[in-house]
């Protein structure tokens, strides 16, 4: 897809699922490996699979649906990504992030990104949750690069803070409500679709980084782009490569998703209901 391309492209997008989802809420959430069950939790729901919306890229993973779902948490409408794409799938990060673009046009302002990730901090056990601060970029690309169409943000956004202060005291304060013990910590991530090695765990450490993961970041940086707030919580599924001397599989990954799937889902649901209480 060509630069320019990118909001013809979600016009129409948006246009073919204002067909189905006539007024789509502001705040939208994308799940994870494992995550898909936050969708079933939505009330009044309506659904309307990717295929069915144009441009709109397919889910190869097991684990992502492909299905964006139009419902409500106590009471207040989000629109919810169940499916995600990643680049190591072979998608270029100018699709993996259209359905950011689609969110931009259909007027979301806040985006909530959820993912399953490895632990590299020792505090950090399979189940903790951790609220991103922020992220290093590790993909060797940038979803930006090319030609910048200006309809869709400026050439050279600012990322001094791309997951909202804001939004991270909301999650804080709601994690504390819930009994939570919410960490806070920064993401690496890397293109997979290997894990990673232990050499290159303890490199992550060095640079600063908490968990680790192969998505999230891209869509980030789009949603800045397109001025839309962030915030992003990272499950841990597993203990990174030569962190707990353990092998680490899919299997693994997606069933400790599946497992915080409920805390989780609970955090989002007070997070959005502050929102919708004025917190915009
Ligand atoms: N590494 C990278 N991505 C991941 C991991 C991991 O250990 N666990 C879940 N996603």
């Amino acid at each position: 897809m060509m630069p320019e391309e990118i909001e013809d492209h979600a016009g129409e997008s948006a246009r073919e699922i204002l067909k189905t989802i006539a007024e789509p809420a502001r705040v939208a959430v994308v799940l994870g490996s494992g995550l898909g069950g936050l969708a079933d939790r939505l009330a009044d729901r309506v659904v309307l699979p990717y295929a069915m919306i144009p441009h709109f890229p397919r889910p190869t993973v097991e684990g992502h649906k492909g299905l964006l779902v139009s419902g409500s948490v106590g009471g207040v409408p989000v629109l919810v990504l169940q499916g995600r794409f990643h680049y190591y799938e072979g998608y270029g990060l100018d699709e993996v992030t259209f359905p950011v673009r689609v969110l931009q046009r259909l007027g979301v302002r806040t985006l909530i990104l959820t993912a399953a990730t490895g632990g590299i901090a020792l505090s950090l056990r399979a189940g903790s949750i951790v609220c991103l601060e922020d992220h290093l970029n590790l993909i060797g690309a940038n979803p930006l690069r090319g030609p910048n169409d200006r309809r869709l943000g400026e050439r050279f956004p600012d990322m001094s803070e791309v997951y909202s202060s804001r939004l991270r005291t909301i999650a804080f304060e709601e994690a504390g409500k819930l009994g939570l013990d919410l960490a806070s910590g920064v993401y690496a991530c890397l293109p997979g679709p290997s894990y990673e090695t232990p050499a290159e765990i303890r490199m992550l450490r060095t640079l600063g980084a908490d968990v680790v993961g192969m998505s999230t970041v891209p869509e980030a940086i789009v949603a800045r782009h397109g001025g839309l707030e962030v915030l992003a919580l990272a499950v841990v599924t597993n203990a990174a490569a030569g962190v707990s001397g353990g092998l680490i599989s899919h299997a693994e990954v997606v069933e400790a998703g599946q497992a915080a799937t409920p805390l989780v889902g609970a955090l989002i649901e007070g997070v959005v209901q502050r929102l919708e209480a004025g917190a915009w």
